[in-house]
C-alpha cells in the first residue's frame, strides 16, 4: 500500500532536533503523531513534508523523495501549519483560494470551490471577513480548509485542532477521516488524547527520538487535571412538601470591629470529572475490531486492513 516513509531521518541544528526516525504514514489512515512541546513533530512534519532537507536519511512518498532541493513541497502534499499561514489582509475565501490557484485551478473555480471548502468548517459566512478579523479558532478553521481543498494524496496536519471547542474540534477530525477514506495519508501532530484516540495509529516523539511504541504511552497522563472550584452558586431549591416553620434563630451577636474579623474560609469543592472521550464518538476512526491498533507500533496492525 501507498505510504509516506521516513527511513533513520536525523535533523541536527545546533543540536540534534531528530534522531534516526524510522516510521511509516499509511495512505488510508488517520496517523497522530504526539509528544511534548519541543519534541520535534512540526520539524518531523516539515521534513515528511519536503519543506526541509533532513540531515541524514530519507523521506519518500510512494517511493519518491520529498524532498525536492527547493524547500517547495510536491504537489501531492498539502499542510495544516500550525501557526496557521494564512495572509492576513487576504479574505478567508482568497486565503483558501489561492492554494487551488496555485495548482493551475482558474480564479472563478477556484473562489467556487474555496466556498465550498469553508463550508465544510462551518465557516462559509465568514468567506469575505479579511482573516486578521477573524478569532484564534476561526483562522484555524481556514487553515483546515485550505489544508483540504487541494484534495491532496499527503495532508499533514500541525495541531489543527489546538484552538478548538470540542464541536469544532468533531468537526475537523471528520473531515480528517473523509480525507483518509479517499485514501490520503493523513498525518495530525496533537498534544490532545481525544484527537489520538480518534486516529488509526500512533506515534510518540520525545526529544527527537521515537518513544518504544511498543510499549504504549499512558496518554491520560497529559490529559487535565480534575479541576477544582473554590465556590459555586446554590442551586434553586425546590420541596414539594409544605414545610413546618422553623424557630426563629436567636438575634446574633455584635460584628466584631473590621480589624478583628478572620478571612471567610471557602472550602474547595469537587467537580464532576471531564466528560468521557466516548462523547467524541461521533468522529471516531471504525474500529476494525483489533485491539491496540490506536497505540503502540503501526506494526500491530495488519497493512491490508486501513481499519
Ligand atoms: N530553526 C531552528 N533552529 C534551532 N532549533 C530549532 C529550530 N526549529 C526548531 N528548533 C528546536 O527544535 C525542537 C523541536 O521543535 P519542534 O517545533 O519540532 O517541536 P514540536 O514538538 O512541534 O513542539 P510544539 O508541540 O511546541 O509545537 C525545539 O527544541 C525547538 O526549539
Ligand atoms: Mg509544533
Amino acid at each position: 500500500m501507498t505510504a509516506l516513509r521516513l527511513d533513520a531521518i536525523t535533523y541536527v541544528m545546533s543540536r540534534r532536533l531528530l534522531d534516526d526516525v524510522t516510521l511509516e504514514f499509511r495512505a488510508g489512515e488517520v496517523t497522530a503523531l504526539s509528544g511534548p512541546s519541543g519534541s520535534g513533530k512540526t520539524t518531523l512534519l516539515s521534513i515528511a513534508g519536503g519543506l526541509i532537507e533532513a540531515t541524514s536519511g530519507t523521506a519518500s512518498y510512494d517511493d519518491r523523495p520529498m524532498w525536492l532541493g527547493t524547500g517547495d513541497p510536491r504537489p501531492e502534499v498539502a499542510f495544516v501549519l500550525q501557526v496557521y499561514g494564512l495572509v492576513p489582509i487576504l479574505s478567508a475565501r482568497e486565503n483558501v483560494s489561492v492554494a487551488l490557484r496555485a495548482r493551475g485551478v482558474k480564479p472563478d473555480e477556484a473562489d467556487e470551490r474555496a466556498e465550498a471548502a469553508l463550508a465544510r468548517f462551518h465557516i462559509a459566512d465568514l468567506g469575505d471577513r479579511q482573516v486578521e478579523e477573524l478569532s484564534g479558532g476561526q483562522m484555524q478553521r481556514v487553515a483546515c480548509a485550505r489544508g483540504l481543498v487541494v484534495g491532496a494524496a499527503v495532508l499533514l496536519a500541525d495541531e489543527p485542532t489546538s484552538e478548538l471547542d470540542e464541536g469544532n474540534r468533531g468537526l475537523v477530525l471528520a473531515e480528517l477521516r473523509k480525507e483518509a477514506e479517499r485514501g490520503a495519508v493523513v498525518v495530525v501532530a496533537t498534544h490532545d488524547p481525544a484527537v489520538v484516540d480518534a486516529c488509526d495509529a500512533h506515534y510518540v516523539l520525545d526529544e527527537g527520538r521515537l518513544t518504544d511504541h511498543v510499549a504504549p504511552v499512558d496518554l491520560q497522563q497529559f490529559a487535565r487535571p480534575e479541576r477544582r472550584i473554590i465556590a459555586e452558586a446554590a442551586p434553586p431549591h425546590f420541596d414539594p412538601e409544605p414545610r413546618t416553620p422553623e424557630p426563629p434563630e436567636p438575634p446574633e451577636p455584635p460584628e466584631p470591629p473590621v480589624e478583628q474579623r478572620s478571612a471567610p474560609v471557602l472550602e474547595p469543592q469537587p467537580v464532576a470529572p471531564p466528560r468521557h472521550r466516548s462523547d467524541d464518538a461521533a468522529f471516531r476512526r471504525p474500529r476494525s475490531g483489533s485491539p491496540g491498533s490506536n497505540t503502540g507500533s503501526t506494526g500491530d496492525t495488519d497493512a491490508s486492513d486501513p481499519a
